[in-house]
């Protein structure tokens, strides 16, 4: 843009690169990760408008065990699966007006080069351990099985249904191989132990290092007080290897193992940068070595900081690397006081919300909300729509609407060439510092409180002077052009110190008045006898009915739809199990796969309890002539004296299993979910047995 931007300056510029955490390349950008993107970006541009040379950067991380399971159940490869997410997650981004220097992918060529080097160093310096380790492995899908692929029933609290790591219903942790009757998530069927050697990053070689780290500056209080904790526990070894099928890059020199993502993903940051640096000409080097005297600081939220606070400086220094300067984390969003829920329409996408409001409405809210602790973050949508309506359109954009056609019709658009109270707008100029400093510490919420009890003066200031009274008295005209002229300036300091906050506001101010809102220097010195343009409406209200119209455009029905064109995601990602999901359709198949399916209805001859099993009975069932035994985990719905003699429908070409208990030929069908079941399937009267199901 013309003469309304131009770059700040700074005669002792800091160097800061700054980053925020990198989505999964495996679901849509949601208002949770745009808390941290906006909090990130407020931040970017604050430091680019105090003339320090910024750079901000982030990728899409896209490799992992979620990513391939959904790409080949979209039936598409991975890399197209990540093509397609990155495309989407850069327009979210942009339309909320986060200003990334540089949006790459952890998939990329600078990547794998860094990762390698870093591994390839790490190892060097015997910082690597290798050992067998023995996991599930899913013999019908040919892949191990990470914990979240498991399910089974709780050893702790017998609750049924519960994933390899951890349970829903009584919160404790486990090993996926003291689930009893575990079975895989991916077929259904029951993993074996297979024995396997993986890489380890031995992290307690690095305790002499992080110890005075935990204590330091670069972390919150709470963030140390957290590790402290850890690190009584005692710096156990990571494990940071998996094994083929996996999408990832490969470990050099070890056929059929991959790093792990969270390897790849913060050397990700590196790569990024990487990339800038050579678009740019910047030298990486001085960024990134050891005694770089430049800056670094990663924004993340509180459920990532054991990557960020341990691992990741471990990785950098043993590797010969920098470390960050420090690590931010922040809360969880909540909408409505709740945890996001589909089901409630507060999980809510980026590209739902701009289909209906405006980014400055969310930035801002989240501004007035942040501090610089781990505190969630909730966003009421009454309190929402309230305060900004009361805050930028009531005080901020109003002390502009009742000056400005003044002096665009009056006086030619060109402000008088004093100011009648030097001494308020210096006192505007004054609480520069303090809100500078407020915005550094990243306490957000602070700032907005004195910007807007600042604009509640400018708006007293024109309350107390009423130019729309003073116009109407003979030889008054210059008295109002000044009182204009005062709040037009007390309008733009205003501007200025929000524009990190809304900057599509701020460019349409800067458009009006004719000057860029982006340098904070700037504002020492008041507007005069300066040239501007027509006023026109700078942000309209929030209307409660847009609100209602987001949430129910943000519930599963439309969900489900969208789903089924884009992103079926029922594997959701690691951080990502919000444990409601939409009607998510199974991929659509034509009638020569139903075809293929052969189900029959049979008749339940013995059904038994089987020693050992939580939720398996034995049926014997009969297809008129042939008999076939069968698994089925319907005991926690069914007595089995209540069963024998029944009609069911069994899936009749199933290839037989293998199970602890014997052999499995076949499939009862049954419908559940989390709702309740299971519930067993009848035919109506007159079907007999060994009709086939068509
Ligand atoms: N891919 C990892 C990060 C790797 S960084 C080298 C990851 N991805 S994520 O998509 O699950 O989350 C990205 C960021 O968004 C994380 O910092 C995470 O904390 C944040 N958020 C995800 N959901 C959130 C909320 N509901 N609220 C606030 N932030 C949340 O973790
Ligand atoms: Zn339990």
């Amino acid at each position: 843009m013309s003469a309304t931007q131009h770059s700040p300056t700074n005669a002792n510029p800091r160097r800061i690169l700054i980053t925020s955490a990198l989505p999964y390349a495996n679901g849509q950008i949601h208002l949770g990760h745009m808390l941290e993107a906006i909090q990130t970006d407020i931040w970017t541009r604050f430091q680019r408008a105090r003339g320090h040379e910024v750079y901000y950067v982030c990728a899409d991380d896209a490799h992992g065990t979620p990513i391939m399971l959904h790409a080949e159940k979209r039936g598409i490869t991975p890399e197209q699966l990540i093509a397609e997410v990155k495309e989407a997650h850069q327009a979210d981004y942009q339309g909320f007006g986060i200003s990334h220097d540089h949006f790459s992918s952890t998939h990329s060529d600078k990547n794998r080069e860094l990762v390698e080097q870093i591994y390839l160093k790490l190892d060097e310096n015997q910082h690597i351990a290798r050992r067998s380790i023995e996991q599930f492995y899913d013999t019908e899908k040919g892949m191990f099985l990470p914990d979240r692929f498991i399910k089974g029933t709780c050893p702790k609290c017998k609750a049924e249904d519960q994933y390899g790591d951890s349970c829903e219903k009584c919160g404790s942790t486990y090993n996926p191989t003291d689930l009893i009757d575990p079975r895989s998530v991916l077929s259904g069927s029951t993993p074996e132990m297979r024995h396997s050697e993986h890489f380890f990053f031995k992290l307690g070689d690095f305790t002499d290092l992080l110890k005075p780290w935990i204590g330091s500056e670069a972390l919150q209080e709470e963030v140390r007080n957290k590790l402290g904790e850890w690190f009584e526990d005692g710096l156990r070894d990571w494990d940071i290897s998996r094994d083929a099928p996996y999408f990832g890059f490969p470990i050099p020199g070890q056929p059929d193992k991959f790093f792990y993502v969270w390897l790849d993903a913060p050397v990700g940051y590196m790569a990024a940068f990487k990339e800038l640096c050579e678009a740019k000409g910047l030298d990486f080097d001085q960024w990134w070595q050891a005694d770089a005297n430049t800056e670094l600081y990663h924004f993340i939220g509180k459920d990532i900081i054991y990557f960020h606070a341990l691992f990741w400086p471990a990785m950098l220094h043993g590797s010969g690397w920098r470390m960050p300067n420090a690590v931010f984390a922040h809360g969880f969003v909540t909408v409505n006081g709740a945890k996001m829920s589909k089901s409630r329409g507060t999980f809510i996408q980026a590209s739902t919300y701009l289909e209906h409001l405006q980014p400055d409405y969310l930035r801002y809210y989240f501004a007035a909300k942040l501090g610089n602790g781990l505190s969630d973050i909730d966003l009421s949508m009454d309190d929402f729509m309230q305060r900004v309506n009361s805050d930028l359109i009531g005080k901020l954009v109003n002390i502009a609407s009742r000056t400005a056609s003044f002096v665009n019709k009056r006086f030619d658009s060109t402000l008088a060439s004093a100011l009648p109270d030097a001494e308020l707008y210096q006192r505007f100029v004054d609480a520069s510092a303090g809100i500078a400093k407020d915005f550094e510490e990243r306490k957000y919420s602070q700032a907005i409180r004195q910007i807007m009890a600042l604009a509640d003066e400018a708006n007293r200031y024109v309350d107390d002077n009423k130019p729309w009274l003073m116009i109407k008295e003979e030889g008054r005209e210059q008295e109002v052009h000044g009182v204009c002229t005062q709040a037009l300036n007390l309008f733009r300091v205003l501007m200025t110190w929000l524009s990190p906050v809304i900057p599509f506001t701020a460019a349409k101010a800067g458009d009006f008045l004719q000057v860029s809102l982006n340098d904070w220097n700037a504002i020492q010195a008041p507007l005069l006898g300066h040239q501007i343009t027509k006023f026109k409406a700078l942000m309209t209200r929030i209307e409660s009915k847009t609100l209602d119209t987001l949430i129910e455009a943000s519930k599963p029905a439309e969900a489900a739809a969208e789903a089924k064109q884009s992103d079926a995601a029922e594997i959701s990602s690691d951080n990502e199990n919000e444990g409601e999901s939409s009607l998510d359709l199974a991929p659509e198949i034509k009638i020569d796969d139903f075809t293929k399916i052969d189900m029959r209805v049979a008749r339940i001859v013995t059904a038994e309890q089987v020693e050992g099993a939580e939720k398996l009975l034995r049926l014997v069932l009969d297809l008129g002539g042939e008999q076939r035994q069968v698994f089925a985990g319907i005991k926690k719905s069914y007595d089995p004296s209540q069963l024998e003699g029944r009609l069911t429908i069994m899936l009749a070409n199933l290839k037989p299993r293998k199970m602890r208990f014997g052999l499995s030929e076949g499939m009862v069908l049954a419908a559940g979910g989390n709702a309740g079941g299971p519930y067993l399937l009848s035919p109506d009267s007159g079907a007999q047995p060994g009709m086939r199901i068509s």
